[in-house]
């Protein structure tokens, strides 16, 4: 159970106090914060178990392998995949690299992907990379609301379209993407299909369909420490797919010219994985499944509502994405309208201005209140430039946040509502 306070007892960093006041954190979107259950985890594993895994004979690698493997199995168990088919990574940005440099690699000039213009650069960049040798990307839009336009990503879904690669929320417009429609369209067309789960996995509940080929997501985004990401893929593709990084334990057997990689996911880890960040990303999933994730969903749509209700009473307040909580999580990008008289005077002459102020000095008015806020592009420009703006500024709830984090933070912004 997730109280309307949410459950800051079971994170240290609220009790620090700064200025001599409680942190309101609304940033979970770009991180979270750490239970002490993930917290002591990660020392008992140093006090207790550390060594490096894999092909040691000794009992305390031994250990140490265990409690790697074991954090895989429940990794798998969490999505509803096996476990053979998680491969440890450092973030989603790395998963995705990951494909860009393997499944990537077989595309030919002509082909296509196909992702859309609310994808956070981690999922455009890796793709982008292949426009060098003539694959062409393509993007499917989103209507005012925020809602992905299918019919258009139909539209752009083509004979050549090789992969799609499609975020499951957005962490700008909070619009959840009706993803298991998309992979039934994707996998009609033959596509490879990947989900960006960066925003979804940590706050809903999400299980693996056949449908879906790869899903990447992050550690640190669910509680677990940084450093340790996931990249779930289909067995038989993770196996006909060539290694991205090499070294380590990740072969059979090397010969002075002649090497035999490892079976999956091994193949997919050279080098000493982050053994801290498995063990930790391990009891972050203990501590989420002890709460169930639909009430992770209902705690998040219930502060989003509540949001949502607030910013609608603010008269200079623009927010983004859909308007019902049911079609969104709990990630809210906003702007505040500049009615100064300079503007409306330059406006008079015609001078194109801003309407917003800038998110920065948002961010930086709220944290003076000690609400902290995330401002600027949100690393996803293209959806920026299709909203024709430079940035806004980004509120974000997690399984902490309680109403008492959405009041201070609507007071706070109404202090500038009442100020112009
Ligand atoms: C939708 C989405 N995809 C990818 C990423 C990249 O995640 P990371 O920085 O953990 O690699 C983020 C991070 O905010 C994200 O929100």
């Amino acid at each position: 159970m997730i109280s309307a306070h949410g459950r800051k007892k079971d994170f240290p960093i609220f009790r620090k106090k700064i200025d001599g006041k409680d942190i309101v954190y609304l940033d979970s979107t770009a991180t979270t914060q750490k239970p002490k259950k993930v917290i002591d985890a990660i020392v008992a594993y140093y006090e207790g178990a550390n060594a490096n895994v894999h092909r040691s004979v000794y009992k305390l690698a031994d250990e140490a392998t265990e409690l790697y493997e074991d954090s895989r199995a429940n990794v798998a168990n969490f999505i509803g995949s096996k476990q053979n088919e998680i491969v440890f990574t450092r973030n989603t940005t790395e998963s995705l690299n990951l494909l860009s440099f393997t499944i990537g690699e077989s595309l030919r000039k002509g082909d296509r992907i196909l992702i859309t213009s609310m994808e956070h650069h981690s999922n455009i960049l890796p793709w982008m990379r292949l426009e060098e040798r003539g694959v062409r990307l393509d993007y499917a839009g989103f209507d005012d609301e925020g809602h992905l336009n299918i019919e258009d990503l139909k539209s752009k879904l083509v004979k050549e379209t090789k992969i799609v690669s499609i975020t499951h929320q957005s962490n700008v417009l909070g619009t959840i993407n009706p993803i298991e429609d998309i992979a039934k369209i994707v996998k009609e067309n033959g596509s490879t299909f990947i989900v960006d789960a960066a925003q979804s996995v940590p706050h809903m509940p999400f299980r693996v369909r056949e449908e879906y080929d790869f899903v990447a997501f992050s550690g640190h985004k669910m509680l677990g420490p940084m450093g340790i990401g996931v990249l779930y893929g289909k067995y038989d593709l993770l196996d006909s797919m060539p290694p991205f990084n090499r070294g380590g334990e990740m072969i059979k057997d090397v010969d002075f010219h002649k090497v035999i990689f490892e079976d999956p996911p091994v193949k997919f880890e050279a080098g000493t994985p982050n053994v801290e960040g498995a063990v930790g990303l391990s009891a972050a999933i203990d501590y989420l499944k002890e709460i169930g994730m639909d009430e992770v969903r209902r705690h998040e749509k219930r502060l989003t509502s509540m949001t949502l209700k607030g910013l609608d009473d603010l008269k200079s307040v623009k927010y983004y994405g859909p308007r019902d909580p049911d079609q969104r999580g709990g990630v809210i990008a906003f702007n505040v309208k500049d009615v100064s008289n300079v503007k409306r005077k330059l406006e008079g002459r015609n001078i194109k201005v801003d309407h917003f102020y800038h998110s920065h000095d948002i961010a930086t008015f709220l944290d003076e209140r000690n609400v902290y806020v995330r401002s600027g592009h949100h690393c996803a420009e293209p959806l920026m430039r299709t909203l024709g703006l430079s940035g806004t500024a980004r509120a974000s709830y997690y399984v902490y946040n309680g109403e008492e984090d959405v009041e201070a933070f609507i007071r706070s912004l109404g202090e500038i509502d009442v100020q112009r």
